[in-house]
């Protein structure tokens, strides 16, 4: 099986696994309309698959990754959400479509985002493991997701804004929270779920830091040389928001040799690993390949 294959196979199983665990919730109709809206509008769904390629990569059945999986889409949709929102990057276009407070209004896209991270940790306790490991994989989701990850670079990103002053060191510490920190952690809870000795839980982690710099990097510069219809999202929002990015920074060409080195030291991690990970270099390769 190719890597297409198993991306597709894996995108209908984070898609379909997530419209059930939205239908079988009981809540006011617009807010299932908006929440599935931007659910089903077709991300590259990324992150479940690297929890899925973790999985296959111990030898572990994907139907063990499930809710990680979902819930990691679901928090990352509700991220996108609200990122786009008019007090934030104030973007019209994603995943294709319009965004969500377009298609609905303002309050609803806030409340579907709400809504949305608030059940991904609700189902996330109803996983089939063990309560210890429930704990420490939601312990891990909430410091990626939060305060001192994700959120928390989403507002240092803000205030970077328009600073003529940002260095590289902050540029890449907002990278890593902003975008690394969920693409790690889905790395380490897929390998919680996997049960990988210690020290291929810190390789991954290691792998996954430098994949989410990467993933940013080339999505910095896929806002500036990125074709509207692939990405599915507007080119040049950056630039327009006067955003510090790595071409900015570094230049186009700069932008693109700090990549490279990024997927240098993730194959490293790779290689160091206690089992051969073929599928992890070949989402490697596909995070720098893409064009969406
Ligand atoms: C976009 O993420 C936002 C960033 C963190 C850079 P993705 O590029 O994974 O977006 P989707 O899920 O495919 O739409
Ligand atoms: C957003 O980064 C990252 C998160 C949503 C956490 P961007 O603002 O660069 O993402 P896009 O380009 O709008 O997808
Ligand atoms: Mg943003
Ligand atoms: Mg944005
Ligand atoms: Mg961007």
């Amino acid at each position: 099986m190719n890597r297409t294959d198993d991306l597709n196979k894996w995108k209908r199983t984070v898609e379909v696994t997530m419209q059930e665990l939205i239908e079988s919730s009981e809540m006011p109709k617009r807010l299932r309309d908006a929440m599935s809206y931007s659910l089903e509008a077709g991300g590259k769904r990324i992150r479940p698959a690297l929890v899925y390629a973790v999985l296959e990569t111990y030898g572990v059945p994907v139907v063990r990754g499930r809710e990680v999986a979902s819930a990691l889409e679901m928090v990352h949709t509700y991220s996108l959400i609200h990122d786009d929102l008019p007090a934030m990057d104030d973007d019209d276009l994603r995943r294709g479509r319009p965004t969500n407070h377009r298609q609905f209004d303002e309050a609803t896209a806030i409340l579907a985002g709400d809504a949305l991270l608030t059940d991904a940790f609700r189902i996330l306790t109803e996983m089939p493991i063990p309560a210890t490991d429930i704990v420490e994989i939601i312990r891990i989701f909430g410091l990626a997701a939060g305060s001192s990850g994700m959120v928390g670079g989403q507002l240092d990103d803000m205030l970077a804004e328009k600073r003529s002053d940002v260095t590289l060191q902050e540029l890449q510490s907002i990278h890593e929270r902003k975008t690394g920190a969920l693409l790690v952690y889905a790395l380490e809870a897929g390998a919680i779920l996997a049960g990988a000795s210690r020290e291929d839980r810190a390789r991954l982690k290691q792998f996954g830091r430098h994949l989410g710099i990467a993933f940013q990097i080339q999505d910095d510069i896929l806002d500036i040389i990125g074709d509207e219809q692939a990405i599915g999202k507007r080119v040049g929002s950056d630039e327009q928001n006067d955003k510090t990015t790595y071409p900015k920074l570094l230049g186009l060409d700069g932008a693109k040799r700090a990549l490279n080195e990024e997927v240098g030291a993730a194959q490293d991690a790779i290689e160091s690993l206690s089992v051969p990970a073929p599928l992890l270099l070949e989402m490697l390769s596909f995070v720098v390949k893409r064009n969406h």
